[in-house]
């Protein structure tokens, strides 16, 4: 088999919030394929990078008071650790912030340019004058156009389902200061996908690029066929935002930057280049179609960038004279019991707070055992998850080399390999159908290929019993023979799950002395080498855990009626109070103990003690807090600062506004009042305990 050269990436997660599992299916996904590609012997690069630019990210650092480049830094820095608790191995994680990228962006653009692809238009937006600053849909809300429901987002009406432009709603309203917007028109810049029309149609359509249900849903909505009642045009593409964008401002339309999404995929490019500039290879052998051996160009995604990946991204690159993707593999969203992820319900799961309670090779293996090649959704049913990795991980395969290698730690394993029926020879000749679904991202397909075979080498151990052998003296060589082969077994499922479950391939390599370092050694046992002290590799998972982990990720709710506030702004606000009732655990236990961030802190000039807070719990979820902490902080110190708020406490009206909920200090009072801070690396909306 000849060695490939293959170039992987998965989307470019969004600096402005953090991983959650819906996230990881795709970087599990994704890691999944490139470690199984290494392990075949290929050459095999995995790139990645934060998506920093665009509105969002601008109007968080305006709201926590600090510079983009400061909330992206911080997030690229969660983010990495998210990735590396769930083993994904990224060969480079770049920025799209980044020099390499904008050098990319200058290229393609003049490209696209020079292919008189750009014309200019007039836009009218929304535009919010005290914020000053155009508005993206989710920024306005208003009253719905058909059903008169108040507070709809700007695109669509969460009653009625009607969408509808921003321009429509009525008495609309900015979300950024509560202004009313105004309409403003605004010159754009659009690419005229139209004209790429036919090259789309061939390459979507070529059989080789896209899924089957992917590419006949393009042609039904986008591109046509001979078929269609009228011919498909493809919309132009407005690509260019005026200022203030936080973004690459276009070389020659001075005041207006790319739009994130021109300069996102991009960023796989920018951070193959760092990746070759850090490791003295040739950016051109990987994107450019010349060379010796071009590189196959793979890129995983959600099914909900579809259009971006399969339309603009190849128009680009088909423009700029780079080499087009061997495949996009587009998976399904994630839903829990059904249902989509759930804040209230508990569902909605961050990835640091699943690794608090949980091991990442649980999430590998679960994940791995429902994806298969299609777009279809992937149900997690947390008992499922429980079932599946105590009965086939702890159950099946690690249990074969629990009650094997104790008894061989002294001897080794026997010198020739014994006769096993056959069993060694079975299982390695499942070597290429094992890949075959690997290849094709049918992990289901591999998981329980790989399943079965374990189901057999359990059978054998249990008929062999060497717990029992080992107690006849005579019957030592006997015992050595049978977790020869029951370790062989093992260690040939253990290639096989090795992609999946890196870190248990690891401790197989540690236990049996030989690390796992290709697919073929599925073909050769091991004979005559030393075995070490068993040592345990992984736990059952306990209800008990996935129940803590759920409670942890529960937002509050909103209409729950909570303890009165322990706080005014009276003398003693804050101050040393004597001890009162016993409070027990079970009233301890209603207080909900948020991190949070402080976004905004004013003062509030007619309280002695006031300083009016915003606090962001995480995603859309802000709380107005008023503390009695004025003598002992500026308020421009506590911007940005991570602090824990009693997230369920009654919202009380108090004379300057509405407060809801109350931060949690230390200290006798006055200047003396010290915030609880959380660890630098809490993330708002987690749970404390
Ligand atoms: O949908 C998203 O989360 C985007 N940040 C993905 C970008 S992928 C690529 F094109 F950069
Ligand atoms: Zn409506």
């Amino acid at each position: 088999m000849s060695q490939r050269r293959i170039l992987v990436t998965a989307a470019l997660p969004y600096a402005n919030g953090h991983i959650h599992l819906g996230h990881l299916v795709e970087y599990i996904q994704t890691d999944i394929w490139v470690r199984f590609q290494k392990l075949r012997g290929h050459k095999c690069v995995f790139v990645c990078a934060d998506d920093t630019h665009g509105t969002a990210i601008m109007i968080r650092a305006r709201q926590e008071g600090r510079t983009e480049e400061e909330v992206i830094a911080d997030m690229r820095e969660a983010h990495i650790r998210d990735f590396a608790g769930f083993q994904v191995a990224f060969d480079n994680y770049g920025s799209t912030n980044s020099p390499e990228n904008r050098q990319l962006c200058h290229e393609i653009w003049g490209k696209i340019r020079a292919s008189g692809l750009v014309k200019e238009s007039d836009v009218e937006q929304l535009y919010d004058p005290e914020a000053g600053t155009f508005l993206a849909d989710r920024f306005v809300r208003g009253t719905c156009p058909k059903c008169s429901a108040e507070n709809q987002p700007g695109d669509n009406c969460s009653k009625c389902g009607a969408t509808y432009s921003p321009a429509e709603l009525v008495n609309p309203k900015s979300t950024l200061s509560g202004a009313t917007p105004e309409a403003r028109k605004a010159p754009h810049l659009f690419i005229e996908l139209e004209k790429l029309h036919g090259f789309l149609d061939q390459w979507t359509q070529s059989g080789d690029h896209l899924q089957s249900e992917v590419a006949n849903y393009l042609k039904g909505h986008f591109l046509g066929d001979a078929n269609s009642p009228e011919p498909k045009v493809l919309r132009d593409w407005d690509i260019s935002r005026p200022a203030p964008y936080f973004g690459f401002e276009i070389p020659d339309c001075p005041g207006h930057y790319w739009y994130v999404w021109f300069d996102a995929p991009i960023g796989y490019m920018a951070s193959t280049l760092d990746w070759c500039q850090r490791n003295g290879e040739n950016f051109d052998s990987w994107w450019r179609p010349t060379g010796p051996q071009p590189a196959e160009i793979h890129h995983f995604i959600g099914k909900d960038i579809t259009y971006f990946h399969t339309l603009f991204w190849p128009g680009m690159l088909h423009t700029a004279g780079f080499s087009l993707p061997e495949k996009v593999h587009i998976h399904g969203f994630l839903t829990v019991g059904g249902e989509k992820m759930s804040k209230s319900l508990g569902t909605f799961i961050m990835a640091s707070t699943y690794l608090k309670h949980l091991d990442p090779t649980y999430l590998r293996y679960y994940y791995a055992s429902k994806l298969g090649p299609r777009l279809d959704d992937i149900d997690m049913n947390l008992d499922e998850l429980v079932a599946k990795v105590n009965s086939d991980l702890v159950g099946k395969v690690v249990n074969i080399a629990s009650r094997s290698a104790k008894f061989v730690a002294e001897t080794g394993l026997s010198t020739t390999y014994p006769d096993d029926g056959g069993l060694f020879a079975a299982a390695a000749a499942r070597a290429d159908t094992i890949a075959e679904l690997y290849e094709r991202c049918d992990y289901n397909n591999a998981m329980r290929e790989v399943m079965l075979l374990a189901d057999a080498a359990n059978k054998y151990v249990d008929e062999k019993a060497p717990w029992t052998m080992r107690k006849d003296p005579s019957k030592a060589a006997e015992v050595r023979d049978v977790c020869t082969v029951a370790l062989n077994l093992f260690r040939q499922l253990m290639i096989y799950l090795a992609p999946v479950l890196p870190r248990l391939a690891e401790q197989t390599g540690e236990l049996l002395n030989s690390p796992i370092q290709s697919w073929d050694a599925v073909q050769q046992p091991l004979m005559g080498s030393s075995v070490s002290a068993f040592k345990h590799m992984l736990q059952r998972i306990t209800p008990e855990q996935v129940q803590a982990m759920t409670e942890e990720s529960k937002v509050p709710d909103e209409t729950a009626a909570p303890a009165a506030p322990q706080w005014n702004d009276g003398p003693d606000a804050l101050a040393a109070e004597p001890l009162t009732a016993e409070c027990t655990i079970d009233d301890f236990v209603k207080v909900d103990l948020r991190v949070a961030r402080i976004i905004s802190a004013e003062d509030v000039p007619e309280a002695n003690k006031l300083l009016k807070l915003k606090l962001s719990l995480g995603g859309d979820s802000q709380r107005q807090v008023f503390a009695g902490i004025k003598a002992a902080y500026k308020p421009e110190d506590l911007i940005g600062k991570l602090v824990i708020v009693v997230a369920n406490l009654k919202p009380r009206q108090m004379k300057f506004g509405l407060s809801e909920g109350m931060i949690c200090a230390s200290g006798p009072g006055g200047k003396d009042v010290f915030l609880l801070a959380p660890d630098s690396g809490a993330v708002p909306g987690q749970r404390v305990h």
